[in-house]
C-alpha cells in the first residue's frame, strides 16, 4: 500500500481561475434560472440596480428554498446530491462559479417551507484572497440586510444577491454614464437570451414547471424559435434518433421545422421578430435541448456551414441529461457537441429538411412557387398547431415540394376524370380521419 497525502487545491488561486470558466451575464443568470425551476419555483424576480460600486444584481425565486444545512452544502464547490434524470443542475459548480464570474461578492438566503427562519451564507472572494481558505461567512441575523429578506418574507424561496460587481461594472468610473449604458445594455441582452433559452417554460410547454420570469418588474415573454404561431410554417415529422450509452437505450428527439418565407409571414412584425438575437442566417440548424432548457440556438454543428439558401431550416433536437457525456456539455451550459456515434444519422435525416428548406427559398426568389402536382409518396404527420400538411416525393431525382393536403387534393383532381374524382375525394376523407381524426 502506498503513502496518501491529501493535497488540497489553493482556494485563493482555484477560486479565482474558475471565474473564468466561460459565463458571461446572460449565461451565469440562466444557471442561477436552472436551479430555481428544479427548485419547482414559479416565479422569478431579476433585479439589476445602478448605483456605482454599490450596484447590485438580485435574483428571488419562489421555489422550496433550503434549511440551513442544505444551503451551508449547496454553497461548497462541487455540493454533493443525486440527480434525478431531468434535472437542470450537472456539476455541483453552477450557483458559486456563475455568481463568482460577475462579482466578488455573493450571499444566498434561502427559507424552506418546512422552517420560517431565513438562512443566509456569502462567499466574499476578498476573505479567500486574505485567508486562502475555503471558507463561506455566516452573518449575524441583525446584520441580514432586507434586500436578502424582502423577497422570501411571505412564503419559501431562495435569494442569491451579487455585490461588488468588478466584473459587470468594473471599479474605475463606476458611478459614469458608460457604466450605467452598459448595465441598460447588459438587461436588453439578458432579456432577449432569457426569453430564447427558456421559452419552453415561459409558454407552459413543459408539464408542470411553467415559469414567470421578471426583469426589473418586467414580465419576459417567451420566443419561439420555430414560429409555430405562423399558419404557414411547416411542421416535419419527428425523428428519433436511438443510442446506446453506458449499456442502457436512449434517444435523441429532433422536431424540424420549415419557416416561411419573408413574403410568406403574416407581417414583417414577425418576420423580424424570427430573426432572433443573431439574425435569420446564423439563426438556421439545430436548437439543442436539453430537458426542455435550449443549450444552443442555431448553427450546424459542424455538420454543414451557415448557408442563406438554407436559413429556413431549424431543427430542435431534444437530449436528456442521461447524455450529457456523450453531448459533452459544458459547465456554463453554452456549449454542446453532437455525439460521434450519432453524427452520421443525423447528418443523414437533415439532409432532405435542407433540401425542402431550400426549395421553398429558392421558390420565393424565382417568385416561382407555382407547385406542379406532385408524386405522393409519403405522407408526414403535422402537430396540432399547425394543420399544413407536407408531401414529400422521396425520389432523388424529383424535386421537393410543399403543399396542404387540400391542394394536393386539388391538383390531383385537376387530372382526374368525373368518375376519378369521387374516388379520389373518398381517398382524401379516408386520410384525413387517419391524420386529424375527422
Ligand atoms: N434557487 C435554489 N433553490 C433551492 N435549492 C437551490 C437553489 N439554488 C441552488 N440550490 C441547491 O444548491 C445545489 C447546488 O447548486 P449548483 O451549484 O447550481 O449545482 P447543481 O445545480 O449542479 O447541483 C443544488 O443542487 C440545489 O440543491
Ligand atoms: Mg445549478
Amino acid at each position: 500500500m502506498n503513502e496518501t497525502y491529501e493535497v488540497i487545491p489553493s482556494a485563493k488561486r482555484l477560486i479565482k481561475s474558475l471565474r473564468d470558466i466561460g459565463y458571461d451575464f446572460s449565461t451565469a443568470v440562466a444557471d442561477l434560472i436552472d436551479n430555481s425551476i428544479e427548485a419547482g419555483a414559479s416565479k422569478v424576480d431579476i433585479d439589476v440596480a445602478f448605483y456605482g460600486n454599490d450596484s447590485y444584481v438580485r435574483i428571488s425565486d419562489n421555489g422550496n428554498g433550503m434549511k440551513s444545512e442544505n444551503l451551508k452544502e449547496a454553497m461548497r464547490y462541487g455540493s454533493e446530491r443525486d440527480y434525478l434524470e431531468e434535472d437542470l443542475g450537472r456539476f455541483g459548480l453552477g450557483l458559486k462559479t456563475a455568481s463568482m464570474s460577475q462579482c466578488q461578492y455573493f450571499s444566498v438566503a434561502s427559507r424552506s417551507k418546512e422552517n420560517k427562519q431565513i438562512a443566509v451564507f456569502s462567499w466574499d472572494l476578498s476573505h479567500i484572497e486574505r485567508t486562502n481558505k475555503w471558507e463561506i461567512l455566516q452573518p449575524k441575523e441583525k446584520d441580514i440586510p432586507e434586500l436578502l429578506k424582502t423577497p422570501i418574507s411571505e412564503h419559501s424561496g431562495t435569494v442569491v444577491l451579487w455585490e461588488k460587481l468588478d466584473r459587470i461594472i468594473g471599479f474605475k468610473n463606476s458611478e459614469g454614464e458608460a457604466a450605467r449604458n452598459k448595465v441598460i445594455s447588459m438587461c436588453r441582452e439578458l432579456e432577449n437570451y432569457l426569453s430564447m433559452v427558456f421559452h419552453k417554460f415561459l409558454s407552459n410547454e413543459v408539464l408542470g414547471k411553467s415559469l414567470e420570469i421578471y426583469l426589473n418588474r418586467n414580465k419576459i415573454q417567451p420566443w419561439d424559435p420555430f414560429g409555430r404561431h405562423e399558419s404557414k410554417t411547416n411542421i416535419l415529422s419527428p425523428i428519433k434518433i436511438k443510442i446506446i450509452h453506458n449499456g442502457a437505450e436512449n434517444k435523441i428527439f429532433l422536431q424540424p421545422y420549415i419557416l416561411p418565407t419573408k413574403e410568406e409571414f403574416s407581417s414583417q412584425d414577425s418576420f423580424q421578430k424570427l430573426s432572433g438575437i443573431s439574425g435569420w442566417n446564423p439563426q438556421q440548424g439545430f436548437y439543442i435541448y436539453r430537458a426542455n432548457r435550449m443549450i444552443q440556438s442555431g448553427g450546424w454543428c459542424g455538420l454543414r456551414v451557415i448557408d442563406e439558401h438554407t436559413k429556413l431550416a431549424r431543427i430542435e433536437l431534444n437530449f436528456s441529461p442521461a447524455l450529457d457525456d456523450l453531448f459533452k456539455i459544458n459547465v456554463a451550459k453554452m456549449k454542446v457537441q453532437l455525439p460521434v456515434q450519432a453524427r452520421e444519422e443525423i447528418e443523414r435525416v437533415v439532409k432532405p429538411i435542407v433540401s425542402l428548406a431550400r426549395e421553398r427559398y429558392d421558390h420565393e426568389k424565382k417568385n416561382l412557387f407555382k407547385p406542379s402536382a406532385p408524386k405522393v409518396t409519403e405522407i408526414q404527420q403535422t402537430s396540432p398547431i399547425n394543420k399544413n400538411i407536407l408531401i414529400k416525393n422521396s425520389s432523388q431525382d424529383i424535386k421537393f415540394d410543399l403543399f396542404t393536403l387540400n391542394e394536393v387534393e386539388q391538383k390531383v383532381k385537376e387530372f382526374a376524370t368525373k368518375y376519378e374524382s369521387k374516388t379520389i375525394s373518398d381517398v382524401f376523407s379516408r386520410l384525413r380521419r387517419r391524420l386529424f381524426g375527422r
